[in-house]
């Protein structure tokens, strides 16, 4: 059930037997030699939209851009700064809570969301806090934060399929969930085995470039087939679906 198909008529209804919201949020960066810059945003809503379909749920817009500041070092990559990420986290979900919507999972397809999610989390739970008088007792929304990839069926599908070959950006496993789901826009691209992991992490976008020089991290996406991808598709929905009904009761 995607919001934006709905009248504001269904979406009343909707309130009526669930106040439950799936966010789909990802990311607009580069993804590696053959990596889509979409590829965390689109995969995260299109896990989104199956997972609601699954259970009933009503999937909100979703978030597109987050924190890829360091990959602006590379064409077509968008970022928001944490605090921009922040607001718009909160507005997005004191809109839906404007309506009656109380709990808000969120689906992230972007590892480097996941501090600023949470530090969002934190300003609408102290806003709501602060804001209690008397005793301070009501209940405020709830906010969780499920990395896609990060349930256990999952990873390990993407163990069996990739091995030490997966890497940390710009995976074979991300790569061909968007193969899988885009085919059309598959890319022949050759590539060299990726270089060594730098030591220490990185700062800013011109010490990424630096470090990894085509983007991905010791990932090998040439790898990546839509077989695979659908594979890890229906997994990281079924295991999503599976969780989302307990947090509807927790
Ligand atoms: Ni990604």
């Amino acid at each position: 059930m995607q919001l934006q198909m709905q009248t504001w008529a269904e979406v009343e209804r909707y309130l009526e037997t669930s106040a439950m919201a799936i966010m789909p949020i990802g990311s607009t960066e580069q993804h590696g030699p053959n990596g889509l810059i979409g590829t965390d945003a689109v995969s995260a809503e299109a896990i989104a939209l199956a997972v609601g379909q699954a259970t009933q749920t009503m999937v909100a817009p979703t978030i597109a851009v987050g924190m890829a500041q360091h990959h602006m070092a590379f064409k077509g990559s968008m970022t928001l700064r944490p605090a921009t990420m922040i607001q718009v986290i909160g507005d997005y979900v004191g809109s839906l809570a404007h309506h009656g919507f109380e709990r808000f999972y969120f689906i992230n397809g972007h590892g480097g969301n996941s501090a600023t999610i949470e530090a969002a989390f934190q300003e609408i739970y102290t806003a709501h806090t602060l804001a209690s008088s008397g005793s301070g007792n009501e209940p405020s929304v709830r906010c969780r934060l499920r990395n896609w990839w990060s349930g256990g069926r999952t990873r390990q599908l993407s163990k069996d399929l990739f091995g030490d070959k997966e890497g940390r950006h710009a995976t074979p496993s991300e790569v061909s969930v968007t193969q899988y789901l885009f085919p059309d826009h598959i890319k022949d691209v050759t590539m060299d085995p990726p270089g060594p992991a730098a030591a220490g992490g990185w700062t800013d976008a011109a010490d990424y470039r630096a470090k990894y020089p085509d983007g991905r991290i010791i990932s090998h996406p040439d790898l990546s087939t839509p077989a695979a991808g659908k594979k890890i598709f229906d997994a990281a929905v079924a295991e999503i679906a599976e969780e989302i009904m307990t947090f509807g009761k927790g």
